[in-house]
């Protein structure tokens, strides 16, 4: 099958790309190469004329959307619209990546895949607007969300708190807000199973388990010897943000476990992670 992986050069584009490389012929479009937000992109998928497209490309800079909300629309609701119009003219499927914070995250709830959106933010509303954007076009859709990113080379969580801790010996961590946290890595590779089993649909792709940040730091510093750091927990309220996340949107991986494709435990996942990062 020959796969156009948007956003290839990003945390997640990567760790598909490698992944699905050992099986498909892939080509890899960054951000220097094409544009989402421009409405040629449609053009350049049709003339490609891939089986299918999987973007994993979007406005991430979650708190900056705040101050560039057309920016934010025009990569994250447009991007896919686009996307989904050259699937469309040459006959491609289409996989779009999503966001937990699509949902409003009520301590408490746990998302499965059939819940309603409910984005507060501009960065939620804009991937909520991708959705169904996508949805609107094409009928061989596959949507897959994941939550709390990490992978190699990612300038994600785990990355600033190992930073941090080094360069200050101490740190103040979030403990009410909750998510999963999800390797890339693990997530290309259910990607891959899913693809194999000719199914569309929405699916949750989350390593299993949920916690705070306050607790996955501690794991973190625990599992990189770095346990003797102290973390002091603060609340939301104590580090304000321009973009208030959900409290509580922890996603159930649902349909897709009906299928058979499971991600470990999220602290595995972070094991590994550790052994190739400083
Ligand atoms: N990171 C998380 O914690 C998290 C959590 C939930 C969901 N997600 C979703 O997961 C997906 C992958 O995230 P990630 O962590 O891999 O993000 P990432 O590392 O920031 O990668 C996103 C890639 O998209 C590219 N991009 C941005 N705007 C573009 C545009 N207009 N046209 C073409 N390419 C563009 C970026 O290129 P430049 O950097 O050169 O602009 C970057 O390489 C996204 O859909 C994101 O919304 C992420």
């Amino acid at each position: 099958m020959h796969v156009l992986v948007v956003g290839a050069a990003g945390q997640l584009g990567r760790a598909v790309s490698t992944h699905l490389a050992n099986q498909h012929q892939i080509t890899r479009w960054s951000h220097a190469d094409h544009d989402i937000a421009d409405p040629q992109i449609a053009d350049a998928v049709a003339a490609l004329s891939p089986n299918l497209v999987i973007n994993t490309a979007a406005w991430t800079d979650v708190d900056g959307a705040e101050s560039a909300a057309d920016a934010a629309y025009a990569a994250n609701a447009l991007g896919p619209k686009y996307l989904a119009e050259g699937c469309a003219r040459c006959g491609a499927d289409l996989l779009h990546v999503s966001t937990n914070e699509i949902f409003a995250g009520e301590p408490g709830r746990f998302y499965r895949e059939y819940d309603l959106p409910q984005p507060a933010g501009i960065y939620a509303r804009s991937k909520a607007a991708g959705e169904e954007a996508a949805r609107q076009i094409l009928d061989r859709l596959t949507i897959v969300r994941v939550a709390w990113l990490f992978g190699p080379g990612g300038n994600n969580f785990p990355a600033k708190i190992i930073r941090v801790a080094d360069k200050h010996g101490a740190l103040r961590v979030v403990s009410d807000e909750f998510g999963n946290p999800t390797y890339a890595p693990d997530v290309a590779e259910a990607i891959a199973h899913l693809i194999r089993t000719g199914c569309y649909g929405i699916y949750h792709l989350v390593n299993e388990g949920h916690c705070s940040r306050f607790d996955w730091a501690n794991f973190l510093l625990e599992a990189s010897g770095r346990g003797h750091v102290p973390v002091t927990p603060i609340s939301l309220h104590e580090w304000p943000r321009p973009a208030p996340p959900p409290r509580h949107a922890v996603l159930i991986n649902q349909a897709a476990a009906a299928l058979g494709v499971r991600l470990r435990p999220w602290q595995e996942a972070l094991v590994d992670y550790l052994r190739n990062e400083p």
